[in-house]
């Protein structure tokens, strides 16, 4: 089993590549289940979901859970059986889902280097489908028979949807604090993470030490993701990400770069975030202006810098695991998340 593309052609000899090379195995196992579990009698769910799932996307979540579960033994354990492909891919539906919830609210053009599902066979039946794989995720997790790893992904799951409803009662209001900032990013995109590595330990009994560390890792580094995420909204290509540059801005969101250049602006920067964030009045070459602002401002940079010490605390977390190489590539690969441009 190959890794997916973008993980091949962006990165061949980095952390995620090794690591898809440490798990291979357990990685196709995954993938099968999600192409398996993802059918249905009513063709249009096989083949919404096999748009989003079949052009590839990173499959950076399951790939946690699966070497958070090799770094805890959890195949050679007492408990050891499937339970960890079945949370794996529990994981990466519950990722596609709120991608094809996300692309309805954020009126994406671009996914996965593809049209948006909701762009081809409308918002109603993107929200649907995404619906049916947040319930084949729980039907995956109770097959497990973990109450707790079902604990905490449906725990994760409700605080995602919290995010989401929290960042877009924050659309457009220019006085959203960092503090807010922080919350709903951990909220949409860190709880996942977490859930992803913490589910791993829990399975396969491991000491609590272990599983605080985990879950640690996960948090830190869903936060250093979606710091980067934000920057490369601005800074990024959309032919390397497979998602348009900009996104953000057109819709209104504050993320930190805007926060963070806010905080420093003159009364006319501040008269021209008001215009296209407040009023929402945008011109071709605002966005453009908006990214030479960032730039000017250390905005874009101290996002970044936001993020590398997140990674590098996510990387800390698992010294209370004895070295080894898996260990090693889950360090190294919070590093390769900050320096991503994909
Ligand atoms: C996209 O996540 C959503 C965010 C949290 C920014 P990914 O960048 O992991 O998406 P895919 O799965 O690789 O497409
Ligand atoms: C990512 O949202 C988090 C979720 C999908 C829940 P974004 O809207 O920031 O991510 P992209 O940029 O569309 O992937
Ligand atoms: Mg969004
Ligand atoms: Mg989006």
């Amino acid at each position: 089993m190959n890794a997916p593309a973008q993980i091949r052609q962006d990165a061949a000899l980095s952390p995620a590549q090794t690591l898809w090379d440490l798990t291979g195995d357990d990685m196709a196992a995954v993938d099968a289940l999600i192409l398996d579990r993802m059918q249905s009698s009513v063709g249009m769910i096989p083949d919404l979901a096999q748009h989003l799932v079949g052009a590839g996307g990173k499959r950076l979540r399951p790939l946690l859970t699966i070497t958070a579960a090799q770094l805890c033994g959890y195949a050679s354990c007492s408990k050891g059986g499937t339970a960890h492909h079945k949370l794996a891919a529990a994981v990466e539906f519950i990722h596609s889902a709120t991608l094809l919830h996300d692309d309805v609210v954020d009126e994406s053009a671009l996914r996965r280097g593809k049209k948006p599902a909701n762009l081809i066979w409308g918002n109603s039946a993107s929200i649907l489908v995404g619906d049916f794989l947040f319930a084949r995720a729980f039907n995956l997790m109770v097959e497990t028979g973990s109450m707790e790893a079902l604990g905490i992904l449906s725990n994760a799951s409700s605080v995602i949807a919290e995010g989401e409803v929290q960042q877009l009662a924050a659309l457009r209001n220019l006085a959203m604090t960092e503090e807010t900032y922080m919350q709903v990013i951990e909220a949409k995109t860190a709880a996942l993470f977490a859930a992803a590595t913490e589910v791993a330990p829990v399975i396969a009994d491991c000491p609590a030490t272990e599983r605080d560390a985990l879950r640690e890792y996960g948090l830190k580094l869903g936060l250093a993701f979606q710091l980067v995420d934000d920057a490369l909204d601005y800074g990024g290509m959309a032919s390397a990400l497979g998602k348009s540059v900009g996104d953000d801005f057109r819709e209104g969101k504050m993320t930190l770069p805007v926060i963070r250049a806010l905080e420093t602006a003159s009364e006319d920067d501040k008269a021209f975030w008001r215009r296209v964030i407040v009023d929402h009045d945008q011109k071709d070459v605002d966005l453009e202006k908006a990214v030479s602002m960032l730039r000017a401002s250390g905005a874009l940079e101290s996002t970044m810098e936001l993020a590398k010490r997140y990674s590098q605390d996510a990387a800390d977390a698992l010294n209370v695991f004895p070295q080894s190489s898996l260990r090693d590539t889950l360090k190294e690969l919070a590093g390769f998340v900050v320096a991503r441009i994909s």
